[in-house]
């Protein structure tokens, strides 16, 4: 036992035990019971008024300057002050995406039980790493959880939650690179990529740049990129095998293949399986991005397309996307959880803990080693639904895809730019008159113009090498009309901008 002898305590007189600490913990306590209830309350007036204000607006000037000069303070704040402070400059000026017309990139509202259990959380304000604490144990059941929902297999240790889907990616494809360069009798720990086989991955063009910037994050560069011949959602597993024996050939190894459950742009999911086979056949490790559509399998009515995705090597799927759960939320799943430690394992004596527990600590299998408490709200947001609530939802949101592609169809100034499979709408403007050369440059201005008038909030993209429109659906309040305003305001829009030319 380390204590301190008499001479210790007599050389540090200080006064640190003679404050009266626990009265002034009891004074900051009841002040804090206070101050949270007004918050509490305050933030579920400001989720009831959501629906009834603007979906987005620009923070007025003199609040931006206001915000962005903030001085620092030098005298202590009250908690009722700040609560006061961050009901009336704050909430009201988010990006949207609590309002049931927000259909903007891929961004839920947050679940009241996910909200509730990120105070709890971070009352805990554990590091989830390791050790006989509820957080971790927690942590373990919803990865698990979250492999079931999706059909993912899972065995104790293999997957973990990160801050969001880019990070699970650089965290799943860090594990292939060190497969493939470990079966190519390279030490990548050791060596680094120096003397390496140059990897080479097969990426559809329709894939998340995050899958690119991981790549170019570890070292194999965009130019290792191989486009995976994809026509009209077929995979020419002919062609693509043939690319595979040509980089072979030339040297090179080939060690990864992506597919999407849910593209970000359409929402299109990729033949799973198919790939699968050819990840199989030529020894790769097949990736799937289901960062926003792994959910999608929970509605039956598509849930075939899905398969393949169970025989993916490791699998991305943000909580924090249809599953509302409040940012941040993401998890990588893998087939083998060794494919992870081997690529992350260090354990320097300073973090010796759980030496015995088989699985060791999360942080052999990621970035992390400082890790918040993501799996409260995760676990909050899973269990007030169940799997049929979320199946319920999830199926509902792909239904409204499907109306919303109907409305635009019948919208002589619209078009579709593809069928809906989950919940994304891809479409575009396309004026009676208006010249076609200028169409992309109408329906690159669009978004922000409908999203300034405040009633529907949509983004835009490039799909098929022109501008276009794409509404995510992925609040539970969202209606039809909701959607019949989102069409409404784009016509109603696009007019605007074509008088004023
Ligand atoms: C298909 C897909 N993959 C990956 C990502 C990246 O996820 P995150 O923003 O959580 O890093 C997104 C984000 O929208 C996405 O839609």
């Amino acid at each position: 036992m380390l204590e301190p002898g008499p001479s210790a305590t007599a050389s540090y007189a200080c006064d640190v035990s003679e404050a009266d600490t626990s009265a002034a913990r009891e004074d900051e306590l009841v002040a804090f019971r206070s101050a949270a209830h007004a918050l509490v309350d305050g933030v579920a007036d400001h989720l009831a008024a959501l629906p009834s204000r603007p979906v987005w607006q620009p923070v007025p000037d003199a609040l931006r300057t206001q915000l962005l000069g903030l001085p620092l303070p030098e005298h202590p704040t009250t908690l009722d002050e700040l609560v006061a402070t961050a009901l009336r400059d704050v909430l009201p000026h988010a990006m949207g995406n609590g309002h049931p017309a927000f259909f903007g990139w891929v961004n839920p509202p947050p679940s009241t039980a996910g909200i509730m259990a990120s105070l709890a959380a971070a009352a805990m304000n554990p590091s989830v790493v390791s050790g006989d604490h509820a957080d971790v144990h927690l942590e373990r059941a919803v990865v698990r959880w979250l492999a079931e929902l999706v059909g993912f297999p899972h065995a104790p240790g293999a997957g973990l939650l990160t801050s969001g889907g880019s990070t699970a990616t650089i965290v799943c494809l860090a594990g292939a690179r060190s497969r493939a360069l470990a079966a190519g009798g390279h030490d990548l720990r050791r060596d680094g990529l120096a003397g390496a086989p140059q990897l080479i991955a097969y990426v559809p063009a329709e894939a998340h740049s995050c899958v690119r910037r991981a790549l170019e994050l570890l070292g194999l560069g965009s130019s290792a990129m191989r486009e995976v011949p994809l026509e009209g959602g077929r995979l020419d597993a002919t062609a693509l095998r043939a690319s595979i024996g040509a980089d072979r050939a030339s040297g090179a190894l080939p060690a990864l293949l992506v597919g999407s459950a849910g593209t970000v742009n359409t929402g299109a999911i990729d033949p799973l399986d198919a790939l699968a086979d050819v990840a199989t056949a030529e020894d790769l490790w097949f990736h799937v991005d289901g960062a926003y559509g792994a959910f999608g399998v929970l509605d039956a009515a598509i849930a075939a397309r899905y398969r393949g995705m169970e025989r993916a090597d490791s699998l991305v799927l943000d909580p924090h996307k249809w599953l509302g759960v409040p940012v941040d939320a993401g998890c990588a799943l893998v087939q083998r959880a060794d494919d992870l430690r081997d690529a992350f394992s260090l354990i320097p004596p300073y973090l010796r803990q759980d030496a015995h527990a088989p699985v060791g600590t999360f942080a052999e299998y990621g970035l992390e080693q400082t890790r918040p408490f993501r799996a409260l709200k995760t676990w909050a947001t899973i269990a007030v639904r169940g799997r049929a609530g979320i199946a319920a939802q999830v199926a509902r949101a792909n239904a409204l895809a499907r109306e919303l592609a109907t409305l635009v169809e019948r919208e002589p100034e619209l078009e579709l730019a593809a069928a809906p499979e989950t919940s994304i709408v891809a479409f575009r403007a396309r004026p009676a008159g208006y010249p076609p050369a200028r169409l992309d440059g109408l329906n690159r201005a669009l978004p922000e113009a409908v999203q300034a008038r405040g009633r529907a909030f949509v983004t835009g993209t490039v799909f098929g090498g022109r501008e276009t429109l794409r509404a995510c659906i992925l609040h539970p309040n969202t209606t039809s009309e909701h959607l019949a305003s989102l069409v409404a305001e784009v016509v109603a829009t696009a007019r605007t901008l074509v008088a004023s030319e």
